[in-house]
């Protein structure tokens, strides 16, 4: 059978967290894995989502062209990607010549067939910077759900997609005034025409998740309108139509028609280019990981545009996720809650962590990614079970120099448990067929208990010294259960289970022979004494920042009452306030201070100075003539951990101020200006928020000391 594995197609403006990985990419690349090893022909495809207001907006903010931004995550999330062995067909990128033709040839196919149609609208406008705005340059509140930081294309709390014109007290997120509403003409799809087939579709699908199953539903009862697909923005695909040349077409159509042009790109590379219509016009099984914030594109919209088009195949299944949570949190860029893929694979091998996601997946509702039951799933399960009993097979029969076959003589018991590993095998396999992944892997970890027990009672170093046929053969037992077990977990930890089959002896690779291994019988199976197949897990943090630095915002200046350097301030540290003494009053005034961001020390321990608790410790710097308060672009929201070059606050104890001295915190030009920066084991780091610089707030000489 064929089988087309389509991922979400991440945006290119950020780096990706462990919650993208268990939202649609983990899950996406074990299907795959499991498809092609029952000897499906696979095509799993992924790219990145490079157009659109999310790309913008960041670039806006960071001044940088959007361009600079894509290459920097594609090429990011490419790497992340396959240090997790998730390993796509093709990782394409929207941005390519042959996407854009792609998505031109389709919009002009879809107006000749007359599915889009010119409407004029009213679109907000900003006098400000005189031009439209895209809808992800509007928020405001949530006429729903009342959320103040809706998005003019939706809001993010309860979900609901919207348009800019029906939030309340809407403001422009560039000059932060109202928009006005503007007539303008957009082309929009006709989506209406749908409603009856859609509606069809969807409810022949009750296989498919409960949570996908409503949306949809949900979405199509409120009845489908018309939607405008081109946006008043210069970076994305230009629109193909006369009249439109300050517009392009809306990113999520786009995106969506990246499917099919990575497909198209993947089999002009393998020098086959008709390859991708066997996944697309022919007979095949398509499959779509994503989150659940990305269903309805997916369930209602491409399948209109694949409707309307005619000869391509709609989705079959729509592995939407719900959300994976970080120790009870929400993962959220902004707020810098949740682990990234580069800070984790810091900490913990892709065998691990893909391992621990797998048994966490949000399959069905949400769930926690928590650091300690990381540790304890992949030491009690995956090392202390499954590492331990092969370990234990092969040195015990390597130290007894014993031959394995196929059993000779089983009883009962041996019996039992070579059924039941094939039992579990067909169950497991049967879970993933379903993507039930969670499901397939209790299985496994069951059997991997089974064999344990079957070890332990068939005491093989008994049997040795009185039958040592009979020892064989309950060895050989073992052998064959644990090549069910690296076979079953070879989808779930490809690179361990492929380590793990050399030292089984196992020759070529699961993925292609795996499974007809198991039905084969064999002989002369001699094992080496091999080391354990996995280092015990432990997350030592062999970090030595112990500074918990934090961007602040001043929200009052009071003078002291007596000390007349001394300024008594408060200030927002996101989740706290505290009150800081700052030594500023020679240098600035109280309105030059209130609202501005600072960087503060949090994990001082409390002093008082001159009879006020000081909190922390705002940091400037001096050279002697002037003092600066160090400072973040202002978009930084308050509380945002500050690192001193990769090194986040190691979370270890409170620190006196004469621990200070040992960072050797001072001012220095980087090229790019001025930056603050601090040694940590010989080398001079650049104190920063996820890469942004934090600079002293107005100049400085270099070589300012920091205090
Ligand atoms: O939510 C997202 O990250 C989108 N970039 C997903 C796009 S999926 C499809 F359109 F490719
Ligand atoms: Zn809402």
């Amino acid at each position: 059978m064929r089988v087309l594995i389509n991922c979400a197609l991440p945006y290119a403006n950020s780096s990706l967290h462990l919650g993208h990985i268990a939202g649609a990419y983990l899950g996406g690349d074990i299907f795959a894995r499991y498809n092609r090893m029952v000897g499906n022909q696979v095509l799993f495809v992924c790219g990145s989502d490079e157009y659109g207001t999310p790309i913008t907006i960041r670039a806006d903010r960071e001044k940088v062209p959007p361009k600079q931004i894509v290459d920097l995550y594609h090429e990011e999330q490419d790497r992340n990607f396959k240090d997790l062995d998730i390993d796509f067909d093709i990782f394409s990128r929207t941005t390519y010549k042959e996407h854009a033709d792609l998505v031109q040839s389709i919009f002009l196919e879809l107006m000749k067939k007359g599915y889009i149609e010119e409407k004029t609208t009213l679109a907000p406008y900003c006098e400000e910077d005189r031009r439209f705005l895209p809808d992800r340059y509007v928020t405001g509140t949530c006429p729903y759900c009342g959320n103040p930081s809706a998005r003019g294309d939706q809001c993010d709390e309860c979900g609901r997609t919207l348009d800019a014109q029906e939030l309340k007290d809407p403001l422009c997120i560039l000059s932060n005034t109202t928009p006005v509403f503007k007539e303008t003409k957009h082309l929009f799809f006709r989506l209406s025409l749908f409603q009856e087939k859609l509606s069809q579709w969807v409810e022949s699908h009750r296989e498919w998740r409960n949570s996908v199953l409503q949306f949809s539903m949900g979405f199509l009862s409120s009845g489908l309108k018309d939607r405008p697909i081109t946006r008043d923005i210069q970076w994305g695909v230009p629109v193909p139509v006369e009249g439109y040349g300050d517009k392009r077409i809306y990113v999520w159509i786009e995106a969506l028609m990246g499917y099919i042009s990575a497909a198209m790109i993947y089999s002009k590379k393998v020098g086959a280019p008709d390859y991708w219509q066997k996944f697309w016009r022919e007979e095949a099984r398509t499959y779509y990981f994503m989150g659940k914030d990305n269903i309805t594109f997916h369930s209602i919209i491409l399948p209109a545009i694949l409707m309307a088009l005619g000869e391509y195949n709609l989705p079959d299944y729509i592995a939407a996720n719900e959300n994976m949570n970080m120790e009870g949190k929400k993962f959220s860029k902004s707020r810098q809650i949740g682990l990234t893929v580069n800070e984790v694979l810091r900490v913990a091998s892709k065998d691990y962590i893909r391992y621990y996601i797998a048994s966490v997946l949000p399959e069905t509702g949400d769930t926690d990614f928590s650091m300690e039951d990381f540790q304890e799933k992949v030491n009690s399960e995956l090392i202390a079970k499954y590492g331990n009993l092969v370990h234990r097979l092969t040195s015990f029969a390597s130290a007894n120099a014993l031959v394995l076959r196929t059993p000779l003589q089983p009883d009962q018991s041996d019996s039992a448990l070579l059924s039941r590993c094939e039992e579990s095998l067909n169950t497991y396999l049967g879970h993933l067929e379903k993507i039930e992944i969670k499901k397939g892997l209790r299985v496994w970890i069951d059997l991997v208990q089974t064999t344990n027990a079957y070890f332990n009672e068939a005491a093989p170093w008994r049997l040795l010294k009185v039958d040592r046929e009979k020892c064989i053969d309950k060895l050989s037992c073992i052998y064959r259960a644990c090549q069910y077990l690296t076979v079953m977990a070879y989808p779930l930890i490809p690179s361990a289970s492929n380590r793990i089959w050399k030292d089984l002896q196992g020759e070529g690779s699961i993925e292609s022979s795996g499974l007809s291994k198991l039905k084969a019988s064999f002989t002369g199976v001699i094992l080496k004494r091999s080391e354990p197949p996995f280092e015990k897990f432990a997350i030592e943090s062999t970090n030595p920042n112990t500074l918990d630095l934090r961007v602040g915002k001043i929200l009052s200046v009071a003078e002291h009452e007596n000390a007349s350097k001394l300024y008594l301030l408060t200030v927002d540290l996101g989740e706290r306030k505290i009150n800081l003494v700052a030594g500023l009053r020679e240098k600035y005034r109280p309105e030059d201070l209130t609202g501005r961001k600072i960087v503060v020390v949090a994990n001082l321990k409390k002093a008082k100075i001159r009879g006020h608790e000081s909190q922390g410790m705002l940091l400037a710097a001096d050279d002697g003539q002037n003092t600066r308060f160090l400072t973040v672009p202002d978009d930084v929201p308050a509380g945002s951990p500050v690192d001193i070059g990769e090194f986040r606050f190691n979370g270890k104890e409170m620190v006196e101020i004469d621990d200070l001295a040992a960072f050797k915190l001072g001012i220095r030009n980087s090229g790019e200006g001025l930056a603050a920066t601090a040694e940590l084991e010989g080398s001079m780091l650049t104190l920063n928020v996820r890469g942004r610089t934090v600079y002293p707030e107005r100049d400085v000489a270099e070589g300012a000391r920091i205090r």
